[in-house]
């Protein structure tokens, strides 16, 4: 397989998956996981997001979550927004990095962000001039990306529009999201084959969601593809509240462990991303959708049963 050497993990469990947590988790609490992910060396992390707090509610405390998380020098703090008021929220928090959404599909978009695609890429417009003014990188997502759960398929054609009419108004970081797992690896490859040399300044980032087991394998045809940057949550939290059917994202432990079983360096401290998993089961009250916390990592040993060891014959 031809696999980069290096892929930049994005976090966004605390944002992704606490904006559909049932119960509201207390704001403490997410600061601690946002504090135990920066020690495992995570390089970036989706904080939270400033959307209307009725529309997200279980989101309404992002300034005083960024206010308070321990930045680590080597991490990127970012946080999701859907317009330009969410934008001068953001930069006032004093977030690294704004990342946007809009949905490639108009029934997505309006059921998400209340607004049509046109209408959406005029706020975003804004939210780049905001955030050009503050100095704050911008990164681009775009949900429906490879489906929609309403529409079904969304063309390609449709998906370039989008991302070339961000590209016109000065996007360099673009997110593809399968909001609701309906991608497959051979359709991430083609999407990729076409966007990819049409938009040769383009970083391109992965946003994946595990609903139909096809996480890993997207992502795994959008490194061979040229993608570097890719989403995870920890545990496999995740899913949009505006999108049916939507579950988790893929799992960053699982994600970390699998491309550090290939030799791709991450960066981040496995052991410690586990045990992070760990605290957010207790968190969130429930086992999360992860592998590995439950199966251990691939170099785990056993005890040999009773009686193996003295008949196993000597190695050659
Ligand atoms: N943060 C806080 N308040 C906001 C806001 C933001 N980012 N954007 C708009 N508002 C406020 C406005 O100030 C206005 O307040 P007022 O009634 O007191 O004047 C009110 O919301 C209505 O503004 P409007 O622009 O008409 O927004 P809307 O009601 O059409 O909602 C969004 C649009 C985008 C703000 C809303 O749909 C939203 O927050 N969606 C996010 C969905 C999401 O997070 N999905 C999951 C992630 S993919
Ligand atoms: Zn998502």
């Amino acid at each position: 397989m031809k696999l980069p050497a290096r892929v930049t993990v994005c976090e966004v469990g605390t944002r992704d998956g606490f904006q559909i947590e049932p119960d509201l988790i207390p704001t403490e609490l997410k600061i601690e996981v946002v504090d135990r992910l920066s020690e495992a060396g995570i390089p970036r992390i989706e904080v939270t997001s400033f959307v209307h707090p009725k529309v997200v509610p279980q989101l309404r405390d992002a300034e005083a979550v960024m206010a308070k998380i321990r930045r680590r020098s080597g991490t990127r703090y970012a946080a999701l927004v859907p317009n330009d008021k969410g934008a001068v929220r953001a930069v006032d928090a004093g977030v690294d990095a704004i990342h946007t959404v809009l949905s490639a599909s108009e029934s997505h978009n309006l059921a998400n962000v209340n607004m049509t695609i046109a209408e959406s890429l005029e706020k975003l417009r804004a939210v780049m001039q905001v955030a050009g003014r503050a100095g704050v990188p911008v990164g681009c997502g775009i949900s429906t990306s490879f489906g929609c759960p309403f529409e079904g398929e969304v063309p390609v054609e449709r998906l370039e529009r989008v991302v070339g009419a961000l590209v016109g108004m000065g996007a360099h970081a673009i997110g593809l999201a399968d909001t609701t797992g309906m991608a497959n690896p051979r359709q991430v490859a083609r999407v990729l084959e076409r966007l990819v040399p049409r938009f040769p300044d383009v970083e391109w980032t992965l946003h994946t969601h595990d609903t139909r087991a096809m996480a890993i394998p997207n992502i795994l045809a959008a490194l061979e593809h040229g993608v570097t940057n890719v989403d995870s949550s920890i545990g496999g939290l995740g899913g949009c509240p505006f999108a049916p059917g939507a579950s988790g994202n893929v799992c960053s432990e699982d994600l970390v462990h699998c491309l550090g079983a290939m030799g791709v360096e991450t960066g981040i401290d496995l052991d410690k991303l586990i045990a992070v998993s760990r605290r957010v089961q207790e968190i969130v009250g429930r086992p999360l959708p992860g592998q590995i916390i439950k199966a251990g990592k691939a170099t785990r040993r056993y005890p040999l049963p009773d009686g193996v060891a003295a008949r196993l014959p000597a190695r050659p």
